[in-house]
């Protein structure tokens, strides 16, 4: 299957902030290696793409829900919550049941959020891979309460999912304590990896997303970087090797992704999780910096150009020229506005997302484009596949262990102890 994408390096490795061909091809070889690395790895990620019968399992639940249900409320925080939340913003709006996500137990937002769902028809999808996480944890067990208050208690099994490790845990007795369906969570993918599995596809399910299309994205990169013919054809490597040149050179303390479109806005909340989560420690790491379209050019743009020269800039832009409302031509030539005579809103925002990424290279910033025609499951399971291999990799040529989260457990244990002083 094809990539959805065109990623181009040439502003990388050409314009005035090249990063130097030497330190490339330096970092290519070492991403050759990490590449040889992750082929040998017998990655649950790689399988997942391949799998439909845990999609049956999301849809039977689903089907249960769809016709009777006025709201999902999602529950889960960082990697049980961030990749629902990237692939809500593709979802066509209107969508039936609603679905929304709450991932930060706010006392103000979780009773506002409970205050407004009418408890009969709205169901819960919990989510936690360890079975454990109290913020969670909290706002099931408050909302389990509100329903049994309001009359409910008889039909909590019918109110509940939970996605979680198949093993003993709070969470796996909180839904066999009501004989609510349980999902797994694949024990071989962590949290921030987790968005092509059951975590990502029961929501998405529910929002009317194509979830074979999101996976089928997603295994068009694993099989590119797999069967690639070279290390520069594998995208996640060159990404990876970009990274690792500027930061040989010790030129990269920030890294950017910068998208040209409001459906793209969670990918990189999403991305940032599993940038920051995944390779800052041991002292290493890359502060992952999120902006969006002409937006972020009315307020980060200064910085990243005249600021300090510390960081990658990949600039994702879909192909918007043509689309949307065109501009009144008689109303824009008696406003002097000729410049926009004849152009669509989507000709503005393709001409900014090429205007800051010049701006970028020609104060000598290194850049990476990504042209994404069409903004859908394929493209998206495609993005994320891409990135989820490009931070592997780049944790295996920085030499840290990619999967694990020592600081976040360590603040798990820290609220538990200080709930119980
Ligand atoms: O990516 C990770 O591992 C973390 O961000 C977890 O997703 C987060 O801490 C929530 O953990 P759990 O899914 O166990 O509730």
């Amino acid at each position: 299957m094809p990539l959805p994408f065109e990623i181009s390096l040439d502003l990388a490795l050409g314009g005035p902030g090249a990063i130097p061909k030497s330190s490339y091809d330096a970092a290519l070889k070492e991403a050759g290696a990490a590449l040889a690395w992750l082929k040998t790895q017998k990655l649950e990620l790689f399988d997942i793409v391949d799998r439909t019968d845990d999609i049956a399992a999301a849809q039977a639940v689903a089907d249960q829900w769809k016709d009777n249900s006025s709201d999902i409320a999602v529950l889960g925080i960082g990697g049980s919550s961030l990749g629902g939340q990237a692939l809500k913003a593709i979802a066509k709006a209107g969508h039936k049941p609603r679905v929304t996500f709450h991932d930060n137990p706010d006392p103000w937002s979780w009773q506002q959020s409970m205050a407004g769902f009418d408890l009969k028809t709205t169901r819960f999808i919990v989510i936690s891979k360890s079975g454990g996480t109290a913020e969670t944890l909290f706002q099931a067990i408050t909302a389990a309460d509100a329903i049994e208050k309001a009359g409910g208690g008889k039909y909590l099994k019918h109110h509940f999912a939970a996605i979680t490790e198949p093993k003993k845990s709070v969470l796996a007795d909180f839904a066999d304590s009501m004989g609510a369906p349980k999902l797994d969570h694949p024990l071989g993918i962590g949290g921030r990896y987790s968005v092509l599995s059951m975590v990502g596809v029961l929501p998405a399910l529910l929002m009317d997303l194509d979830v074979v299309k999101l996976r089928a994205g997603a295994r068009a990169v694993r099989d590119s970087v797999l069967n690639a013919p070279s290390v520069a054809h594998a995208t996640p490597a060159a990404g990876a090797a970009l990274h690792h040149a500027l930061a040989k050179e010790g030129k990269l303390t920030h890294t950017v992704m910068w998208n040209y479109a409001d459906r793209l806005k969670t990918l990189a909340a999403w991305w940032q999780q599993l940038w920051a989560e995944s390779l800052g420690k041991d002292g290493k790491g890359t502060s992952p910096i999120g902006a969006v379209g002409p937006v972020d050019q009315h307020s980060q743009l200064q910085l990243f150009r005249d600021g300090p020269n510390d960081a990658l800039y990949t600039v994702i832009a879909p192909d918007t020229k043509g689309q949307g409302l065109a501009a009144p031509a008689d109303r824009s030539r008696a406003l002097g506005l000729d410049y926009l005579v004849g152009k669509t809103m989507g000709d503005l925002i393709a001409a900014e997302a090429k205007a800051s990424a010049e701006t970028l290279s020609r104060n000598r910033r290194p850049v990476r484009q990504i042209r994404l025609p069409v903004i859908d499951e394929y493209s998206i399971g495609a993005l994320m596949m891409h990135f989820m291999l490009e931070t592997i990799l780049m944790g295996r040529l920085m030499g840290v262990d990619p999967f694990d989260q020592p600081g976040v457990e360590e603040s798990k244990v820290l609220t538990r102890k200080y709930l119980a002083e």
